[in-house]
C-alpha cells in the first residue's frame, strides 16, 4: 500500500487527504495546531505536528501549506530526509527549480488543482519528470481530472482553471439575476442554470468543434438568442472575460516571481 503525507492539512491538504483514505492509501497528515490535527484525525488519517517523521515512513510526499509557511517547515526537516522521494507542491508560484534545489536527490513534481477538488472534480495541471510520474497522475486523477502541462503555463493555468471557478460562479449569479429580474424565482434559476451548464458543457464535448458551432446552432433569425448575443457584444463581455483571464494570469506570474524570490532568500542558509 502507497504510504502518503500530506504537510500542510488545511483547505487543500484536507481534500487531498480525504480522496486518498477514500481510496485506500495509508495517509499521515500534518498541521501545527491541535484544531488542524484533529481534523486530519476526524478525516481518518493518522496526525502529526511532525513534517520530519511524516516524511521518513511516507513514499509519496505532498506538500500543502502556504508558500509563506514553506521555510519553515523545511528548517523543521534535515536534507538528507527528502533524498528518494517523490514529492509533490501544490503551492501557487513556487517554482520547481526552486523545489530541486532545497529538496536533493527528490524526484519533485508540482501539482495545480482548484476547489472543485471538494467534490472530487478538479481540473488538476501537473509538471515535472521523473520517478514516480504515475504515482502522481493516479494519485491526482482520484481528485478528478489531470493535465501533464509545461510549467510555463502554470501561470494561465492558475488564472484559468484557479480563479475560474469564482469566475464562472460570477457569471452563474448574474445569469440568475437576469431571471430574477424577469420574474423568476431565484432557487428555480439557479437549479435550471446548473443543470443547463452541465448539460452545455456535455454538449461542447461531444460536438468537438468550435463552440461558436453550437452557439450558432440556437440562433434562429430575429429570435430571442441574437437579441441577448447583441447585448453582449454591446457591453463588451467577450473583450472582458478575454481581459479578465489575461489579467488574473499577469498576477499569478507577478505574485510566483516575488513568492519564489522569498523562499529561494529564505532557504539559501539551510
Ligand atoms: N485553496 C485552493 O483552492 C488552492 C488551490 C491550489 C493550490 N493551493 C495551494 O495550496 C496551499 C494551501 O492552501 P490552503 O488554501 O489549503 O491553505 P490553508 O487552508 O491555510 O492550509 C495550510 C495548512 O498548512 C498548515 N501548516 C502551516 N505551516 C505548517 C508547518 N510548518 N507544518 C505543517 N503544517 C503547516 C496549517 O495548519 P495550522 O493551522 O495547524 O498551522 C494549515 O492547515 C497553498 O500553497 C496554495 O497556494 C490552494
Amino acid at each position: 500500500m502507497v504510504k502518503v503525507a500530506i504537510l500542510g492539512s488545511g483547505n487543500i491538504g484536507s481534500s487531498l487527504i480525504s480522496s486518498a483514505i477514500s481510496r485506500g492509501y495509508e495517509v499521515i497528515g500534518t498541521g501545527r495546531t491541535d484544531v488542524t490535527l484533529r481534523r486530519v484525525l476526524e478525516l481518518g488519517a493518522k496526525a502529526t505536528s511532525n513534517n520530519q517523521e511524516a516524511i521518513s515512513t511516507s513514499d509519496l510526499i505532498l506538500i500543502s501549506v502556504k508558500p509563506q509557511h514553506f521555510p519553515d517547515l523545511v528548517r523543521g526537516t534535515t536534507r538528507n530526509i527528502w533524498r528518494d522521494k517523490v514529492v509533490v507542491s501544490v503551492m501557487a508560484g513556487v517554482r520547481l527549480e526552486t523545489l530541486k534545489r532545497i529538496m536533493e536527490g527528490a524526484s519533485v513534481f508540482r501539482a495545480m488543482p482548484n476547489i472543485n477538488a471538494t467534490v472530487k472534480m478538479s481540473t488538476t495541471a501537473l509538471t515535472g519528470d521523473g520517478r514516480g510520474k504515475e504515482l502522481v497522475e493516479t494519485f491526482f486523477k482520484g481528485l478528478g481530472s489531470t493535465y501533464w502541462i509545461n510549467e510555463d503555463f502554470m501561470d494561465v493555468w492558475t488564472a484559468l482553471i484557479g480563479s475560474g471557478p469564482a469566475f464562472v460562479s460570477e457569471i452563474i449569479d448574474s445569469l440568475v439575476l437576469g431571471a430574477v429580474a424577469s420574474g423568476m424565482p431565484r432557487e428555480l434559476a439557479y437549479s435550471a442554470v446548473l443543470d443547463m451548464l452541465e448539460g452545455t458543457a456535455r454538449n461542447l464535448r461531444s460536438h468537438k468543434g468550435h463552440p461558436a458551432e453550437v452557439r450558432d446552432n440556437v440562433i434562429t433569425p430575429a429570435g430571442t438568442t441574437i437579441r441577448g448575443l447583441k447585448v453582449m457584444e454591446e457591453k463588451g463581455v467577450k473583450a472582458a472575460l478575454i481581459e479578465t483571464v489575461e489579467s488574473a494570469s499577469k498576477r499569478a506570474s507577478e505574485l510566483g516571481r516575488v513568492i519564489d524570490g522569498r523562499i529561494k532568500e529564505d532557504t539559501e542558509r539551510w
